[in-house]
């Protein structure tokens, strides 16, 4: 491999080199770490005495074997420093000379920017400088970034523009233990453009020991034996950061608990009660049960004793915006308690210090996919033993800690080991269509560290098929197959924007397909609670349903909301994620343009027959979720014929429609809820969907 140009760089890779040959009578292959200590010449001069974290002495050994294979996997506990500190050493050893990127991914989006703030803070420079990130719609990276965090949905999808993903020296698969189909699909793809980029380095972080797999994996080429016999060496190598850390006590509850988000609250404060100082992580399963509880905690908290130890309780999910997740790494003021309530996040994606506490509810929203009703939802399931364990060492890396399951030990015998990889239990279309879209027609063939079950490749074809996707030869169309593969939206919405000209409604569609985008809510609780939300969407509310209601709320935000600064605040609306949605709007918008589909945004009045063309087009993307109204008010999906209820949020909650179609499926308790609903005609169905209903046997 050639050395990086830079003066600097080659200085540091020659010491590196030194540094290895001795390194070297370890062997190649596994290098157990943790018996020798290099010493800490190449540190970076950090604001925080990152020299305490475990990674620090194994700095050279990384570095050699970084160089000397083109795959290393990285076992370590989590807050070793994987994630902060292997970009930072590979970007000082010269790994980013001649404009070179090292990219770290990461399965969510909120991992990827909060250590990529960290990260900037850590190396002196300003967020999107040296140091940025990039998520779906949000690039905060420049000419200057060497060191770039993105989720692994995003680097998949640069290579359709960048097959050899040839801006980067090196890529960082982080968190591939939790195999999301992302991190999956990366991975596979990461194998084939190795064969064709020798020198491209990839590391491959996981919590928890799959490190065996993950190197059979790559050193596996069936079809390819050349490049293995001209390998003398072998194409990997394993290292394993031990790390310190402490007991951790786990306590069951004697009998189980009836409802869990309650448990947890009360434990909350037991804990605070009873135990010494030290600060709590509670999981909980989304976002919902999370602002209650953190409702909860500060309620109750008022009856805590005058000048006792208070509590602060902050909620971690994916929906909320990056200055709100931020605060969880803050210190507490004097005398508080901090009590942080998060989902699955804070597993191992990120990692907060002073946690002495875990409370587990035994629980973690998946995403399910049913191949008979083409649903995908997230579904709260029982975690695995693994999970659990993982959940219950947050607690022990500083100091000896408590973990507090609120299931019972019998329970805990039955869990699972290990969940299934998501791409045995997902939707496959979103990814067969980018394969499709990489040059991949085989997708069958393709080299899956998991297969996939065929049951859930044909559903998805099946689908891409119906959209237009695909032809009868499972090839992708031209142009619209591309285009919707190049479009950062599921295919449906894919579809829907694409057809949207031929409605005559583009503006109308382009909104509401960054209103649905959003990821978090687009209302605000304030004092008046969830009542006066209510009363809010009721005002913008549409006859026709959810999406139209989208609209209008986004027409209000833009003719008054920007202007007026109480506005927002009056009707519950939340200014940050309506700013965000016309971000996203332009840059679908731009999207559509670059594709020669113009949007005339003169023709903005919302006329009666505009709902009606609106309704049509979304139909012509949603056929696949269409479901129709029972007598006693549930749905029941017209494939499939699952019971469906709308959501409480939604608009046709409680109302009467015939015939509807659905954004998006969740799953509380025994009851799946759909959300996002609008009023459609049963003939459209039949219109607009390529045969889908007729093809399927009744
Ligand atoms: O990736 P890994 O779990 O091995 O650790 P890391 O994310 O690199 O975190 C290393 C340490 O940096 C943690 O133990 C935290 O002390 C600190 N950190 C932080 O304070 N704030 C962040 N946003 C990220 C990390
Ligand atoms: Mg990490």
């Amino acid at each position: 491999m050639k050395l990086p140009a830079t003066e600097e760089g080659q200085l540091l890779r020659r010491q590196v080199r030194a540094a290895s040959t001795w390194n070297n009578l370890a062997g190649p292959g596994v290098v157990a770490m943790g018996d020798f200590d290099l010493g800490s010449s190449f540190i970076p001069a950090l604001h925080k005495p990152a020299a305490l974290l475990p990674i620090t002495k194994h700095h050279d050994s990384l570095l050699y074997l970084i160089e000397k294979y083109p795959v290393t996997i990285v076992v370590g506990q989590t807050g070793s420093g994987k994630t902060t500190q292997i970009p930072q050493f590979l970007e000082h050893a010269g790994w980013c000379a001649g404009g070179k990127l090292v990219g770290v991914t990461q399965p969510r989006r909120v991992a990827a920017t909060t250590v990529a703030v960290r990260v900037a803070e850590e190396y002196g420079c300003e967020l999107g400088k040296e140091v940025g990130y990039s998520i779906r719609f949000e690039d905060v990276t420049s000419a200057a970034t060497r060191i770039k965090f993105l989720t692994d949905g995003l680097l998949i999808r640069e290579a359709l523009v960048d097959p050899l993903l040839s801006r980067y020296s090196v890529i960082m698969v982080d968190e591939a233990h939790e195999r999301s189909i992302s991190t999956d699909i990366l991975l596979g793809l990461l194998k084939k453009i190795r064969r064709r980029r020798p020198e491209l380095r990839i590391i491959i972080s996981s919590a928890t020991l799959q490190a065996e797999e993950f190197l059979k994996f790559f050193s596996e080429t069936p079809d390819d034996k050349e490049l293995v016999e001209s390998n003398d060496n072998q194409s990997g190598a394993i290292i394993s950061l031990k790390g310190r850390t402490y007991p951790v006590d786990v306590l069951y509850l004697e009998y189980p608990a009836e409802d869990y988000v309650e448990k947890a609250v009360s434990t909350v404060f037991d804990i605070h009660n009873s135990e010494q100082a030290g600060d709590i992580l509670v999981f909980l399963t989304g976002r919902e049960e999370i602002d209650a509880v953190v409702q909860s905690i500060a309620e109750r908290s008022v009856d805590l004793q005058p000048g006792a130890q208070s509590l602060l309780p902050l909620p971690l999910y994916a929906g909320l915006t990056t200055e709100q997740q931020m605060y969880v790494f803050d210190a507490p003021s004097e005398n508080t308690r901090k009590v942080i309530v998060s989902t699955n996040i804070a597993e191992a994606s990120v990692t907060i210090d002073g946690i002495v506490y875990v409370i587990d509810s035994g629980f973690v929203k998946l995403r399910a996919f049913d191949p008979k009703t083409g649903i995908e939802s997230l579904t709260v399931t029982p975690v695995s033993k693994a999970s659990a364990a993982q959940r219950a060492g947050r607690a022990g890396r500083t100091k000896p800690g408590k973990c507090f399951r609120l299931f019972t030990e019998d329970a805990y015998k039955h869990l699972p080991d290990i969940n299934p990889p998501e791409i045995q239990r997902s939707n496959l279309a979103p990814f067969i269509l980018q394969l499709k879209a990489l040059g991949i027609d085989n997708v069958v063939r393709f080299e899956y560290l998991t297969p996939p079950p065929s049951e859930l490749m044909v559903k998805a074809m099946e689908l891409l098929y119906a959209l237009g996707a695909l032809d009868e030869y499972s090839k992708l169309t031209r142009p619209l197959g591309m285009r919707m593969a190049e479009l950062a939206v599921e295919p449906m919405m894919a579809k829907t924007l694409l057809s949207a000209s031929s409605f005559d409604c583009i503006s109308e569609i382009l909104t509401i397909a960054a209103m649905t985008s959003l990821g978090g809510s687009i209302w605000v609780q304030q004092d008046g609670g969830k009542k006066q939300i209510e009363s809010s969407r009721r005002k913008f509310a549409a006859e026709e349903g959810d999406h139209l209601t989208l609209l209008n709320v986004y027409q209000a935000f833009i003719t008054k909301g920007k202007k007026e600064a109480r506005f927002c605040h009056d009707n519950n609306i939340n200014f940050k994620a309506l700013t965000r949605a016309v971000s996203i709007r332009g840059q679908l918008k731009s999207y559509l343009e670059r594709f020669g589909i113009s949007v005339d945004e003169s023709l903005k009045a919302s006329s009666e027959g505009k709902a009606d063309q609106v309704r049509r087009c979304l139909t012509a993307g949603y056929f696949a979720h269409a479901a129709r109204m029972q007598p006693d008010g549930s749905y029941r999906n017209v494939e499939g014929g699952t019971i469906l209820y709308a959501h409480p949020s939604s608009l046709m909650f409680n109302r009467k429609a015939e015939w509807v179609i659905f954004h998006e499926v969740m799953e509380t308790g025994n009851k799946t809820f759909i959300r996002d609903i609008t009023k459609i005609e049963k003939a459209w169905l039949l219109d607009y969907s390529s045969g889908f209903y007729q093809t399927k046997p009744r």
